[in-house]
């Protein structure tokens, strides 16, 4: 019998495989069929700081007819009513879900300042949220801030959400800071449970006829698995916090990668999105197929067999990696003689 149970934020998960954060959670028919088809926990889609800062100002307003002056930030939200349901809808679907599934229930707040909505935290908590992943994305656009004080920033956010519940926290993180490790011990030291690796950069994209900017959301594959393993790989046991991959994790080998890099579990959106969420079932079958193929008994058995501190040579993961991979690439497959033909 393979064993596949995991501890992920001090709970205790029957399988690495966990849902991330997505509107396909919003749907209790959806939410019974992940746990049916082996999701270990699920992770709500986020309430976003905007929404509730929105909620607190309409009230405000309601109350004192103020000045339209916060209107404007709020214009950032989307028209549709999903993202204008507020807190109490959050609230009353996160009590649903608890009510329908055995599994844990994992809330997502998505902010980036101090403020007023970090009591939705504490409620979030009282709902029955069996544990809170804050996302943490945001851009810095402005060159008057530099980088120590977005890490310092980021830190005293976590430490504020951390001392308004006792549930276990995970953040959710960019890719783009200068030192990932040094700050992946700081956010653990400042009461992260769990780091959740990485949140997806969506880059918007240029229509130059219409010479407007674009947002566009494009599902991932697994080549974005990549940059996950290499510091999930990197991270294991250097930080006190368990490990999360999101983000290019399809099928039952990036499972089994992620694993081994040392991802207490992995996370799938776009995969269910494009092929169902009957596919949870299928990539599980595929993992306890090959570990019973590869005579492994237990996910922690093989967990970090790949990490930097359990390879015997570590250099790939490092800038000698970087060296030896563009020394590797022989020179004869360049096209450097074809006659680019233009369209
Ligand atoms: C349609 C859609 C909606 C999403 N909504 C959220 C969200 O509300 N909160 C969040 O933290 N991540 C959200 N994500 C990001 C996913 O949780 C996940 O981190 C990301 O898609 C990478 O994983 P994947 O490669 O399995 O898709 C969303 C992704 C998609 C595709």
């Amino acid at each position: 019998m393979i064993d596949l149970s995991t501890q992920y934020l001090g709970l205790q998960l029957k399988s690495p495989l966990v849902v991330s954060a997505s509107p396909l959670s919003e749907s209790i028919q959806n939410v019974r069929l992940m746990e049916d088809s082996g999701a270990a926990a699920i992770v709500l889609r986020s309430l976003f700081e905007e929404q509730l800062n929105l909620e607190s100002y309409t009230l405000d307003r309601d109350l004192s007819q103020g000045t339209e002056s916060f209107a404007e930030s709020l214009s950032y939200l989307p028209e549709f009513p999903d993202y204008r349901a507020g807190s109490d809808a959050y609230l009353d679907h996160l009590m649903r879900v608890k009510e329908c599934v055995a599994i844990p229930i994992i809330a997502s707040i998505n902010g980036i300042t101090p403020g007023g909505w970090m009591h939705f935290a504490k409620e979030v908590e009282a709902a029955g949220a069996d544990a809170i992943e804050l996302n943490t994305y945001a851009l810095v656009t402005d060159p008057l801030v530099p980088s120590n004080e977005v890490e310092k920033h980021l830190i005293e956010l976590v430490a504020h959400v951390r001392s308004h519940i006792k549930i276990p926290l995970a953040v959710k993180l960019s890719p783009q800071f200068t030192s990932i490790p040094n700050l992946a011990v700081q956010l653990a030291d400042a009461g992260a449970n769990g780091l959740v690796l990485f949140n997806r950069f969506y880059q918007p994209d240029f229509d130059i006829e219409r010479l407007t900017v674009l947002p566009r959301l494009c599902y991932s594959n697994s080549s974005e698995l990549l940059l996950r393993l290499h510091w999930v790989a990197i991270l294991f046991h250097r930080v006190r916090a368990d490990l999360a991959i999101t983000g290019g994790v399809h099928t039952a080998e990036d499972v089994l990668k992620g694993i081994m890099a040392g991802a207490a579990v992995t996370m799938m959106t776009s995969a269910l999105h494009q092929y169902g969420i009957r596919h949870l079932a299928a990539v599980q079958a595929d993992v306890v197929r090959w570990m019973k193929d590869h005579e492994y008994e237990s996910t922690n058995q093989m967990r970090g067999a790949l990490s930097r501190s359990s390879v015997p040579d570590p250099t790939p993961y490092e800038r000698g990696n970087y060296i030896k991979t563009l020394s590797s690439y022989p020179l004869h497959r360049a096209p450097l003689h074809q006659t680019h033909q233009r369209k």
